[in-house]
């Protein structure tokens, strides 16, 4: 168990990452490093996983970065703004973090239940999926700090739901529910409060019982080709679909589908990190 962060293992190759810190989750930059740390770990020979969920619990997901942090001195009557060394501590420990959390290489899902504030909702950005409650909650509301969002709001939360949409959010602060979450693009799906959990598990068993390095390389290439032009992205894919052949994937994959028909690849029995093109 980590001081704000909890990593659980399940057979299925499924991580769990749970936030805990304080009553709402607070982005600390010690919960970041905390963070990092097990994105890393998660990304390594020795210790990838399959799929990766992140949720903070069943309350809230996270009420974005601690505030606590922003300030020299809290009080209000000798209030000192944070120090430039501090401020750009802090935004390095989102840039970094929510980088190391992007860049893991298998399917992440962020599991939203209530509040997915600032960094909370950035940190859900960083996952390549959503899944919320009905009951969760998303918004940028650092203008009404004075601020702007500092680990990613205006540039991954533009690039899925547009410039215009992330403007209003960005701009205005304001809060969004679930369904308004799901009609931009936010959230993939939404659910009842209390299939959360299962519903949740039941997508991260999928994802990891999928094609492992194919999956890899879809991530890649949609992530990739997104930072580029058309032309280029469109090279990043071929090459991506090139070299998959020489990959166990690919031959569990293909075999399968000749002798038995779709649907029917036991890709589970190859272990991640996947062995040398062409093993099978
Ligand atoms: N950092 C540090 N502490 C925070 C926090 C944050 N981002 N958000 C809330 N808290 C603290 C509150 O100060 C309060 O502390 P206290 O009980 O010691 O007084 C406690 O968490 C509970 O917050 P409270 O506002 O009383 O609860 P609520 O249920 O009425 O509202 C929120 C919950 C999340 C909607 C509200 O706290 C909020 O808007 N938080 C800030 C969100 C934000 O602006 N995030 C972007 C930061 S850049």
């Amino acid at each position: 168990m980590g001081d704000y962060v909890d990593l659980d293992r399940a057979e299925n190759g499924v991580a769990t990452l749970t936030l805990h810190h304080g009553k709402v989750n607070a982005l600390s930059v010690e919960l970041l490093a905390e963070l990092r740390e097990l994105a890393a770990e998660l990304s390594s020979d020795t210790g990838r996983a399959r799929a990766v969920v992140i949720t903070g619990g069943p309350k809230l997901f996270a009420a974005g970065a601690d505030i606590t942090q922003f300030a020299a001195d809290p009080s209000p009557e000798t209030f000192a703004i944070a120090e430039p060394a501090a401020v750009r501590r802090v935004g390095a420990a989102f840039l970094h973090t929510l980088n190391a959390v992007a860049a893991i290489p298998c399917p992440t899902i962020a599991q939203v239940s209530g509040f997915a504030l600032g960094g909370g909702c950035e940190l859900a950005l960083a996952c390549d999926l959503r899944i919320a409650s009905s009951t969760a909650r998303f918004g940028q509301p650092e203008i009404l700090l004075g601020i702007i969002p500092g680990g990613g709001g205006t540039q991954r939360l533009a690039r899925l739901v547009g410039p215009a949409v992330a403007k209003d959010l960005v701009f205005t602060g304001r809060m969004i529910d679930a369904t308004e979450a799901l009609r931009i693009g936010l959230v993939n799906e939404v659910t009842e409060p209390e299939q959360l959990d299962a519903r949740t598990a039941e997508l991260a068993a999928t994802l990891a019982a999928g094609a492992p390095s194919a999956l890899a390389a879809a991530k890649r290439a949609i992530d990739g080709g997104l930072e580029t032009s058309l032309e280029q992205g469109l090279l990043v894919e071929h090459e991506e679909f090139v070299t998959g052949f020489a990959t166990p994937d690919a031959a569990i994959g293909v075999r399968s589908f000749l002798a038995n028909g779709p649907g029917h690849a036991d890709f589970a029995q190859i272990t991640v990190p996947t062995p040398g093109p062409g093993a099978v």
